[in-house]
Formats: C-alpha cells, structure tokens, sequence
C-alpha cells in the first residue's frame, strides 16, 4: 500500500472558508493518514495557502504544521500542486480559474463560480477542453437533515411532488449596534455580493435534486438595509439586494417558493428550512432533523372562521431516525472530488453545475428588471 501525495493550492485560505473549511477539512484527511483509495493506497493532500497578507498565512501555516505559503498566486500556479481550490471572495474569481487551468490544475472551487452564467460556462469549457477534473462546492445536500430529506424522496416517500418551499436567512446585524456576521464585501456588487447571487447556488442544486428541475423563475428583490458599517468601522452604501423573494416552476408541473433574507427573524425550526408537500405525504427539514407526515397521519384542519385550532400541528410529524454515518459536509465534497482526481470516481457537481446555479441566479436579476417570468434553458457543455 503506497502513499501517494497531491498538492492543493488554497487561494483564500486566510478567509472563513479558506481556513474553517477547505484547509480544516484537507488537514484532517491528512492527519487520519490520508485518504484511502479502492486499490489500498492513501491519498494525502498537501495543502499550499495562498493569499495577500504573509503574517495571516505565516500564522495558519505555522499552526498547520509548516505548510507551504506564498503570497503570490503565479507562484503556487507554477509549482506541482495538482489541484487549484478557489475560495477568495467571488469578485475576480473566473480571472484566477483561467489562470489555474492554463497551469495545468483541476480545478475545485466554491460558488458561485462567476458573476454570470456566461463566465460560468466558459470556465467550465476551458477546464474540459483542457482535459481537467473540475467541480464546484456543493455541501448542502450532505448536512444531515437534507441529506435525509434527500433519502425520503429518493425511497418515493412523497408521490407525486407538488411543490417544494424553501425559507431562509436570519438577522444580519448592520454593523452599528453588533457587528455584521457576514463580510462587508457580501454587500457590494463589484465585490461578488448579492444574496440571490451567493445563495441561488445553492438552491438550484436543492431544487433540482430534491423535488424537480426548475424550468422557469420570476423573482422580487429588495435591499432591507441600504447603509452598512464594514470591519473597519466605516459607513458604506449597500448596492445589492439582502432579500430575495422567487416564485419557480418545476419540469414536473409542480411549484417552488422561495424566500430568502439576511433581513429577517426566525420563528422556524432552523436558519435554512424546506418543506416538500406530495400526494403520499410531506417532509420537512432543517440543517440537521428531517420531518415527515404520511397521507394517513395527515390531520383534518380545516377550522371553521374564528375558531382556534385545537390540535398540536408540529407534534403531528415524525422525526426521520438518524441512520446514515454523519461527516462534516464540505469533508464528504473534497473527499468526493479527491477520489475524481486520484481514481476517476465521478463527481457529480462539475463547473456545468457551477454554471446552473449562477444561471438561476442570473435570470432572476432579470427577472426583476424586466418583472416577468424567465425560462431557464438547459445548459450544456
Ligand atoms: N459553500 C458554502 O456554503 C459557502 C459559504 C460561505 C461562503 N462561500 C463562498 O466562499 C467564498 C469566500 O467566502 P468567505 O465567507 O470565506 O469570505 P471571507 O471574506 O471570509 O474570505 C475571503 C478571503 O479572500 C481574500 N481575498 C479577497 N480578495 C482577494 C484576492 N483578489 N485575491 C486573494 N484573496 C482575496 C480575503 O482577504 C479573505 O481572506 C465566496 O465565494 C463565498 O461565496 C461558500
């Protein structure tokens, strides 16, 4: 059994998901003695931090045991690391995968992988022209509840899917009174920022996989909070969009609802919550519990006006029991995506994914430009 070792340029690996994500979880692997492939050998992935301010990469590479760091992304392009992860903030980001492919390297980036769905497809033609493995991040179908939300349709739970609703967000602070829990940059356009355009990723791989592929979107946006205070303490103007509101239709005749805001509070079991309503019954999931009701348990509620409701309707809903292994979900994307570059195992979300995800995003600005609905057409390589 052979070790076998594979360079990981971590552009960002300063950032919050640089280092609590990316570089936490291939550290892991490696401190575990690697990853072990289908013919016996370990895979161990060396990690080489990249990014702007040396005494930030000094420090993290020092804590990780010397690691190779360098503030110059050419630098790294031009060493044997075999792989370029892309998690500096969105803006830039298509202009930095070029140049990563043109080095040779496959490419495993986070989302959304380029401001347009035009950007997003050309890298995802130049990374196969080139005959590179690429993928994006796509961790949320590996959070345990909708991983088990995803189990429940996959075993035909639901019937026929009606419609899929999806509500998220929380507070985000404005900066004056507690600082912002999200960075500053989130809030700028020529930054990479906008919610729907930093969400939509997300949930168009959801949409899709959970309940049906979406076909059309008409979508309302609002920016909440028009003026900000950034980590410097400095006011700055937000000139994107904190909320988003998006109506979809799915291929298979049913409904999506989405609503979406870094302007809201939670009344709800969870930041991020999905409720699936088929024929044979619904499901209902946070980050980590899934909920299900069958058509026999489905209560009669139907009050006549006025009347209270005299039932307990969230007692009425069984917990799905915990009985896949559960592992940190952005681990299971790299452990996947090591496994596409070391034994062409496949790896289902490739930079055409990528480009689905910005496209959702992409028609729904249109969408609110022109107030009317969008097709979504499909997109090929
Ligand atoms: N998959 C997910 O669930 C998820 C969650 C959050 C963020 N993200 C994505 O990850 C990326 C990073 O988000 P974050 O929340 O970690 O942001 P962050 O601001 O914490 O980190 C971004 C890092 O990039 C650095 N940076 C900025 N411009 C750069 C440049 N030109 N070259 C090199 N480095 C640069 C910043 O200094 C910072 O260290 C974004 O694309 C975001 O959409 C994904």
């Amino acid at each position: 059994m052979a070790e076998r070792r594979v360079g990981v340029i971590i552009n960002g690996a300063t950032g919050r998901m640089g280092t609590t994500q990316h570089l936490a979880n291939l550290a892991a692997i490696a401190a575990e003695g690697g990853l072990v492939l289908r013919d016996g050998d370990r895979l161990i992935p060396e990690p080489v931090l990249v990014g702007r301010d040396a005494g930030k990469l000094r420090a993290l590479a020092e804590a990780h045991g010397r690691l190779r760091w360098t503030t110059s992304l050419d630098e790294a392009l031009a060493g044997p690391a075999a792989i370029f992860m892309d998690c500096a903030n969105t803006a830039g980001r298509p202009e930095r995968v070029r140049r990563a492919i043109a080095a040779g390297k496959h490419i495993h980036i986070e989302k959304p992988t380029a401001p347009t769905v035009e950007e997003a497809m050309a890298l995802a033609r130049a990374a196969q022209r080139a005959g590179l493995r690429h993928g994006v991040i796509q961790d949320k179908l590996f959070l345990p509840g909708f991983a088990k939300l995803l189990m429940t349709r996959e075993a035909g739970f639901f019937g026929r899917i009606l419609s899929i609703r999806i509500d998220a967000g929380s507070w985000i602070f404005d900066g004056t009174t507690r600082p912002g829990q999200r960075p500053s940059w989130n809030y700028r356009k020529d930054d990479g920022g906008g919610l729907a355009l930093d969400m939509m990723a997300h949930w168009r791989y959801m949409v899709d996989r959970l309940a049906a592929p979406i076909t059309g979107v008409c979508a309302l946006m609002a920016t909440a909070i028009p003026e900000r205070v950034d980590e410097q303490g400095r006011r700055y103007r937000v000139d994107v969009e904190d909320t988003s509101h998006a109506l979809l239709r799915l291929e298979n005749g049913g409904v999506g609802v989405i609503t979406n805001s870094w302007a809201t509070r939670i009344r709800r079991d969870d930041t991020m919550v999905v409720q699936i309503d088929g024929t044979d019954g619904s499901a209902v999931a946070g980050r980590y519990r899934c909920f299900t009701q069958t058509a026999g348990e489905t209560p009669d509620a139907f009050f006549g006006g006025g009347q209270r409701a005299t039932m307990d309707f969230a007692a009425q809903w069984r917990e799905v029991a915990d009985t896949q292994p559960v592992g940190n979900p952005f681990r299971r994307c790299w452990e996947a995506f090591l496994r596409h570059v070391a034994e062409d195992a496949p790896y289902v979300p490739d930079l055409v994914e990528g480009a689905k995800a910005v496209q959702l995003a992409d028609l729904a600005y249109r969408s609110v430009a022109e107030g009317r609905w969008m097709a979504v057409p499909a997109l090929r390589l």
